[in-house]
Formats: structure tokens, C-alpha cells, sequence
């Protein structure tokens, strides 16, 4: 019975690092194109790919990369071009009132 629970534990623990959505990273590299690698806020979080966000989509004012090394109780992990919560705008697109929004945007409504 107990080398069946070690077993499912085992198992569990597979699955979630194998979930595409979780998959770690520590510099763009080890992310597809069309995503960028982000950390949480939350202490200890683990950086992961996630998309780049689309029109529409939530997006940080002067969110830019940074090169950090992150705590952990385990140890240290250096992250090149790591961004804070949320991906920034996909190509094309420009971080507008906290939304992706195409770039003629500004042109028409700024610039007349
Ligand atoms: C972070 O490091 C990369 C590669 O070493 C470099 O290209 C980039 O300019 C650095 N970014 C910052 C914000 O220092």
C-alpha cells in the first residue's frame, strides 16, 4: 500500500512538471517564439514561458526585461530577460491604458 501512494505521488509529480503551461524557464531561449519567460510576484515563484500578450489582453506600462538572480530556500537562479507578471505586448501591439492595443492607436488619437 505504501509503495503504491510513493507511486501515485511519483506519478503527480510528473504530470506537473511535464504541464505545458508550467514549463520552467531562465532566459528567453527556453521559450517558444511568441512567448516570453515571466516571473510572479509571489515569493519563490518559478519563472515559466508564457505568450506574449494580444490585443486586448492586460499588459504592464514599462514592463522591460531584467537580469536577476532569484532566492530561493534551495538556491540561487541567475534569469536573463526575465519579465515581472505578464509578457509584453506581441508584435505590433503597444502597452496602452493597461491593454495591448495596435499601434496606430497613438497615432490617431495623440498625434492630431
Ligand atoms: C541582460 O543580459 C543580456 C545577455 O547577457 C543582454 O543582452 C541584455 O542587454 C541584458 N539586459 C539588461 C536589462 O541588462
Amino acid at each position: 500500500m505504501r509503495t503504491l501512494v510513493a507511486t501515485i505521488i511519483i506519478l503527480v509529480a510528473q504530470m506537473a512538471q511535464s504541464f505545458p503551461g508550467f514549463r520552467g524557464c531562465r532566459s528567453q531561449q527556453d521559450c517558444d517564439p511568441g512567448s516570453c519567460c515571466v516571473v510572479a510576484m509571489e515569493r519563490f515563484s518559478t519563472p515559466r514561458c508564457q505568450k506574449l500578450s494580444q490585443q486586448g489582453e492586460y499588459c504592464r506600462p514599462r514592463n522591460s526585461a531584467l537580469n536577476t538572480s532569484l532566492s530561493y530556500p534551495n538556491g540561487i537562479l541567475d534569469v536573463t530577460n526575465l519579465y515581472t507578471v505578464l509578457c509584453p505586448c506581441d508584435v505590433g501591439l503597444i502597452c496602452e491604458q493597461a491593454m495591448c492595443q495596435p499601434n496606430t492607436f497613438l497615432q490617431s488619437n495623440h498625434l492630431a
